[in-house]
């Protein structure tokens, strides 16, 4: 562990002395609901906007934070396939946030060695938005630390709904057979292909439900609610999150 980041951590845990981490046994995979951007706003008498804006600093936070501590995989949620239904404005807010944050990734990660990737229906999304996607996917896919998956225009339901389509079609083409259809092989048709299922999902927002997010992925993840708005979550509670974690007993259906 750098020394930089030992004193960095050191500091955390005694003003907080309550959390204890086994750094030898972190989550690989960690999955976000960034929930809680709106109320932030308005209770401080914000636009929701200016929510989502606070949120998108967070993000770079906690991202930094999950590289510096080792964590392999984070996997934040968005934009769902949902979340349309919000009014225009809203909606152009977090694109023009989203196409910002892909831009500025190349500047603002340099030298961090972090990847990043969009999971979800990218297709519906303006030109502009594909384009810096692929960009900033080619730009830091040999980047061999944290990969920070982004979920945009992302549905659990939609995934399971275009894996399907996608192994009928290759059993239509003969590409495989019915019988080499098991859960490894799902698996491999999720946008999640290749990568472990999430060790542990957090919620904040006081929220306590999936929403939709990694319906197939989350089956054996264990959950983290927290009561704190998105803007406000600091590495401290990231960090309560795993030490929680490294309590719990995974059994995965045995005993
Ligand atoms: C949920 O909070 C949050 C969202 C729908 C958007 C999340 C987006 C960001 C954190 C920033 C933009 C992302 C990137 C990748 C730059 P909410 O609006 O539902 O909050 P509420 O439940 O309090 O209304």
């Amino acid at each position: 562990m750098a020394f930089n980041l030992y004193h960095f951590i050191k500091k955390i845990t005694t003003k907080s002395s309550n959390i204890q981490i086994d750094y030898t046994k972190l989550p690989e995979h960690i999955a976000i609901i960034m929930d809680g951007n709106g109320r932030w706003a308005e209770k401080q008498g914000l636009p929701r906007t200016a929510g989502h804006k606070a949120g998108a600093n967070t993000l770079k936070r906690i991202t930094e934070f999950c590289n510096e501590i080792g964590v392999k995989i984070l996997t934040v949620y968005a934009f769902s396939t949902e979340n349309w239904r919000r009014p225009q404005e809203e909606v152009d807010a977090l694109m023009r946030l989203l196409l910002e944050y892909l831009k500025d990734a190349e500047r603002q990660l340099a030298g961090k060695n972090i990847a990043i990737k969009v999971i979800g229906d990218i297709s519906v999304l303006s030109q502009e938005i594909q384009e810096q996607i692929i960009k900033t996917e080619n730009l830091t896919k040999s980047n061999s630390g944290l990969l920070l998956n982004i979920a945009i225009n992302y549905g659990g339901r939609a995934e399971v709904v275009n894996a399907v389509k996608q192994i009928a079609t290759d059993v239509q083409n003969g590409k495989i057979q019915i019988t080499d259809i098991n859960e490894q092989l799902i698996s491999n048709y999720m946008y999640t292909k290749g990568l472990k299922d999430p060790d542990l999902i957090i919620r904040p927002s006081g929220e306590l439900r999936l929403s939709n997010f990694l319906l197939w992925q989350s089956a054996y993840s264990e959950l983290w609610f927290s009561n704190i708005y998105w803007p406000s979550f600091t590495p401290k509670h990231l960090l309560k999150a795993i030490s929680d974690y490294q309590q719990r007993n995974r059994r995965f259906g045995g005993i």
